[in-house]
């Protein structure tokens, strides 16, 4: 089978299109043959060598989210799944190929009127920008702020954050384009990446929900409330500063505060409840997804390509 593998770690030149053996689903796994493959933020974050550190190798088949038909199935499980539409997590893995695996517990059915490419828009980060929202305990009539709201996690928290009656629901963005589309999406103030501009935004934010993190979160902290809450999901823009507890530490008598999460610590049956009401959502029309293009799997470094330049909005979807 055709699959994308990282030759070496940093531009998308170090990606290559490889011949591999088809998987074999191991016990409670199944094997998919797929029809749509997410290219998401951590697949460039892991590319560029942002996550070298947690043992990458070279010859790392990317990929995380796929959308397609089981075509087998491992031992212990019903194979009364062969043949089923299916979307899948394979885990930081396997995604970019013609077949994938996944476990049992990461797959689930699609429904009637979700087409493969809205799910893998959908899958992966829809539910870290609920459970983002929902870490930074926000409330109706709250004031927030989503950093890198253009891409997966952000547009679907933008609408999330509108759609739970925020007060105000502000986003950064590069430009006055990128602006317009997130306000469609339910976004009613558009900042610059530096949190510039918004001359009528809100002084302050009650919730922040941040994909980016990099050098300017120190910045971000600075605009929360008093009790605001700041939740950081992403790194696309690198690490922070390593001081930036300090920034933390002399905000006291404000009472904020600051998390990471990753949806790798909410238990599997509940992120899959919430992944499935979210693709019923998508089915009705009621969430929507952004696909920002759908390219031919073999162009997977050209998507990773667009990705670094800044020009996807959305989620980039491969197709076999
Ligand atoms: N917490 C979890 O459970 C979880 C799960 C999956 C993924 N992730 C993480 O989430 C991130 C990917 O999320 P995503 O796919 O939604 O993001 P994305 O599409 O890669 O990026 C989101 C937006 O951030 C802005 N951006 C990119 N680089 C930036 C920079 N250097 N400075 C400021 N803004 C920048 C861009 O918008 P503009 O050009 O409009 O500014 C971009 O569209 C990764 O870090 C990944 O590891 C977390």
């Amino acid at each position: 089978m055709k699959a994308v593998v990282i030759r070496e770690f940093g531009s998308p030149d170090g990606m290559e299109v490889v011949d591999l053996p088809v998987p074999v689903p191991a016990r409670g796994q199944v094997r998919i043959a797929t029809e749509a493959i997410g290219v998401g933020g951590v697949d460039a974050v892991i590319r560029r060598g942002t996550l070298a550190a947690q043992g990458f190798r070279a010859g790392h088949l990317l990929g995380s989210e796929v959308a397609g038909r089981v075509a087998s199935v491992g031992e212990g499980v019903d194979p009364s799944w062969t043949g089923q539409r299916v979307w899948a997590f394979t885990g930081l893995s396997g995604g970019y190929a013609e077949q994938a695996v996944a476990a049992i517990e990461d797959i689930l059915p699609l429904p009637g009127g979700l087409t493969g490419a809205a799910a893998v828009t959908l899958g992966g980060s829809g539910v870290v920008a609920h459970y983002g929202l929902d870490r930074a305990r926000f409330a109706p009539g709250e004031t927030v702020l989503v950093r890198g709201a253009a891409g997966s996690i952000g547009v679907t928290a933008v609408q999330l954050a509108a759609g739970g009656g925020a007060g105000a629901v502000a986003v950064t963005t590069s430009s006055a384009e990128r602006g317009a589309r997130l306000r469609e999406l339910g976004a009613s103030h558009v900042l610059g990446r530096s949190g510039q501009g918004g001359p009528d935004a809100p002084a302050g934010f009650d919730v922040v929900l941040d994909v980016v993190g990099g050098p300017r979160l120190p910045l971000f902290l600075d605009m929360l409330n008093p009790n605001g809450r700041y939740v950081a999901v992403g790194v696309v823009g690198g690490p922070p500063p390593a001081d930036f507890g300090m920034r933390l530490i002399e905000a006291f008598r404000r009472s904020v505060s600051f998390t990471t999460f990753s949806s790798d610590t909410v238990p599997g049956p509940e992120r899959q409840a919430v992944r499935m009401s979210q693709f019923a959502a998508a089915a009705q029309g009621r969430l929507r997804t952004v696909v920002h293009e759908v390219r031919p799997l073999h162009q997977a470094a050209q998507a990773h390509h667009d990705m670094d330049a800044g020009t996807v909005f959305g989620r980039v979807v491969l197709v076999p």
